[in-house]
């Protein structure tokens, strides 16, 4: 079929289409080139995890800290019973290692790929964890049993509470909060009474949250020097030069998608990327990371 048409003076005339139109099937064609081609490369890449470091410096320990991070790893395996996890894991030698949060899927009942993975990795040093939003939901709404049967897997899960954990000739304050933003002020949690009953200690204190969020505010002036916190995924989409497109937590362009960011009153929230998914947004230029952080006492 011809595309010119006659107009009434009879002359020939082409079809022209809008400028808006045209615009959108511009955007539309980069768009189906850019995905297609990005969804290959990132199908492969979401398949392995890269491994971050950050050196933080603190006069409140005496030695050399090593603490690997995971997060969000949402019963994602890298080889077969996450073999590769485990082996890279036990060539970093951690002191410490931390889980923070979202290790499970709250809609799924079977946690072996979690209670494996502890088995494991208990061996090589003792594990703490804090609740994500997916443990917490297991836990109040769907298995009561689930902390205890994690704890079984040699896991220290506190939520709301503090304790002091010796590393070497240092002793440093592990705490852990286990509610977001919204929940954070609710009177029938703890949180906030929690972290207001806190006193003063010379002792390096370290936080293990699921949320970076609160340190746009909720968790600013309570004297943590350091924080462990995952949840964003690195902002779903990393864009180059802009970073982190979105976070549930602060929606477009957060503050906190990954790396060591230091808020107001000094503290040094590390964010990491996580290790896995459970959303419908993909992660796009962002692989998943396993965190570790040497805090040195020089
Ligand atoms: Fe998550």
């Amino acid at each position: 079929m011809s595309k010119i048409k006659k107009d009434k003076q009879g002359s020939k005339k082409k079809r022209r289409i809008p400028l808006p139109v045209k615009f959108l099937l511009i955007v539309l064609s980069v768009l189906v080139v850019f995905s297609s081609s990005t969804i290959g490369v990132n199908y492969y890449i979401n398949k392995n995890f890269t491994t971050t470091f950050y050196q933080i410096n603190s006069d409140k320990v005496t030695d050399n800290i090593r603490i690997v991070e995971l997060s969000d790893l949402h019963n994602s395996q890298f080889g077969e019973k996450n073999s590769k996890l485990i082996s890279k894991i036990k060539s970093l030698k951690p002191d410490l290692i931390f889980y923070a949060g979202d290790m499970i899927n709250e809609d799924e009942s079977d946690y072996s790929v979690l209670f494996d993975l502890s088995d494991n990795l208990s061996k090589i040093a003792p594990i703490y964890a804090c609740y994500g939003n997916h443990e917490l939901d297991r836990y109040l709404f769907k298995d009561k049993k689930f902390t205890e049967k994690l704890e079984a897997h040699n896991v220290n899960l506190l939520s709301n509470e503090a304790t002091d954990v010796t590393v070497k000739s240092s002793v440093i304050q592990l705490i852990a909060i286990s509610d977001n933003v919204k929940q954070f002020d609710i009177k029938t949690n703890n949180a906030k009474k929690f972290i207001n009953s806190l006193k003063p200690t010379s002792n390096c204190r370290i936080c293990l949250t699921h949320y970076p969020e609160l340190f746009n505010e909720k968790l600013l002036n309570k004297g943590i020097d350091i924080a462990f916190t995952g949840h964003v995924h690195g902002g779903h989409i990393r864009l180059p030069y802009i970073g982190g497109l979105y976070s549930n937590g602060e929606g477009f362009l957060p503050n906190f998608t990954e790396g060591v960011v230091k808020t107001k009153d000094n503290t040094k929230v590390v964010v990491s990327r996580g290790l896995g998914n459970h959303n419908p947004i993909p992660r796009i230029n962002n692989q998943p990371e396993l965190v570790v952080v040497d805090i040195c006492w020089y």
